[in-house]
């Protein structure tokens, strides 16, 4: 039952892991790939240097097709020295608070070049290149296809799926409310592109003629069938793949990830300056008042990178960023090349199940 899509990327399930950035690894990566599903690798954090030495990780572990997938950002960003201050000190004062013997910095870039982590993506030439949080250039699309990498862009509204689409992208990645990280929107305000699966699905595959690629919430093989009934070209799925032993998030993160419920999953901003989906635990709670103000993206996600890399290494998830979308009671903490398999039994079972 291979869609026309699955069969172009050269993999055997309609199932494409999620890049997750700071969390995916080439084991995950290559787990996936080799199991028959496209593994990701969310390099939206990486430098150059790493992007390339990841990629060569994926291809010494698997030979099959894999994504690379980056955030698409300016060079250069507003830079408010106020609320960088008052960001500061409510991010130092409850550290203090908490008892973590961190405190913020002033990084010497607020995050690596997008321009040279194009260039490396394009040298690393995965079989795949997907892209979050703004369009491409014409010049980088006709880039990518030269290079015969399949594009796929994220889009959180039937708008953004379309701005896609007329620049050529060959597929879209509809990332729907429930999803867990960042959200990708960049026509519409993160909070107000919040459309549940059951409703952007049907409209955007309505709307286009690319393939439409499934994201949010889907956790099982039902799952995965019901988005193909929708109309989907393949599912992504990302909270599924976090308890994963190749995953690279971080333990206590792992830990409370089976025990949270769906009510505590929300839109959060605090971590990073813009929106994302993930646990509301202490140090949400606490960062709650300050929402608003923190400066956005990448500044404060650059500010909290050190907070969040100590909390990890004492084991406090209550004041990690722990994305997670609203399906995460239904996470299992198994290898990922077993999860693809278990995935598509259930896929399988629940296509018989309905015939
Ligand atoms: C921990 C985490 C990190 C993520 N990082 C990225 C990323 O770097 N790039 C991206 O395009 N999407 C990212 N996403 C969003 C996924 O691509 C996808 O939309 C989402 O995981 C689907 O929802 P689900 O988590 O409910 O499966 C991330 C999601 C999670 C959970």
């Amino acid at each position: 039952m291979t869609s026309p899509f699955v069969a172009r990327l050269g993999i055997t399930h309609p199932l494409i892991q999620a890049p997750m950035s700071g969390s995916t690894t080439p084991a995950l990566v290559a787990a996936v790939s080799n199991a028959g599903g496209l593994g990701s690798m969310g390099a939206g954090y990486l430098e150059p240097q790493a992007i390339l030495e990841q990629a060569a990780q994926v291809r010494a572990l698997s030979d099959r097709p894999f994504a690379i997938n980056l955030f698409v950002l300016p060079e250069t960003f507003d830079v408010d020295e106020v609320a960088i201050a008052s960001a500061r000190k409510h991010l130092d004062d409850l550290m203090e608070r908490e008892g973590l013997a961190v405190r913020t910095v002033r990084p010497a870039r607020w995050a690596p070049s997008f321009a040279d982590q194009f260039a490396a993506l394009c040298e690393a030439r995965p079989a795949v290149a997907s892209f979050a949080f703004d369009l491409l250039t014409p010049a980088q699309v006709r880039q990518l296809k030269q290079l015969d990498i399949t594009l796929i862009g994220t889009a959180t509204t039937v708008d953004e799926a379309h701005a896609w689409a007329e620049l050529g992208a060959d597929a879209v990645s509809l990332q729907s409310a429930e999803a867990g990280g960042h959200r990708g929107s960049f026509l519409h305000e993160p909070e107000q592109a919040l459309i549940g699966l059951f409703a952007l699905l049907p409209l955007a595959v309505r709307a286009l003629d690319i393939p439409v690629i499934a994201a949010g919430g889907i956790m099982n093989g039902r799952g995965i069938l019901a988005a193909e009934v929708l109309g989907a070209a393949a599912s992504q799925l990302g909270t599924a793949f976090l308890a994963c032993p190749e995953c690279g998030a971080a333990e206590a993160w792992k830990r409370d990830l089976p025990k949270a419920a769906e009510h505590q999953v929300g839109t959060i901003r605090s971590f990073s300056g813009r929106a994302a989906r993930g646990l509301r635990n202490t140090y949400v709670e606490a960062m709650r008042p300050y929402e608003a103000s923190l400066p956005a993206y990448p500044v404060t996600n650059a500010l909290t990178s050190p907070l969040r890399r100590a909390a990890a290494a004492a084991g406090r998830g209550d004041l990690l960023s722990e994305w997670c979308g609203q399906g995460v009671g239904m996470v299992r903490a198994m290898p990922a090349g077993e999860l693809v398999k278990v995935l598509m039994d259930e896929y399988a079972q629940a296509r018989k199940a309905l015939a």
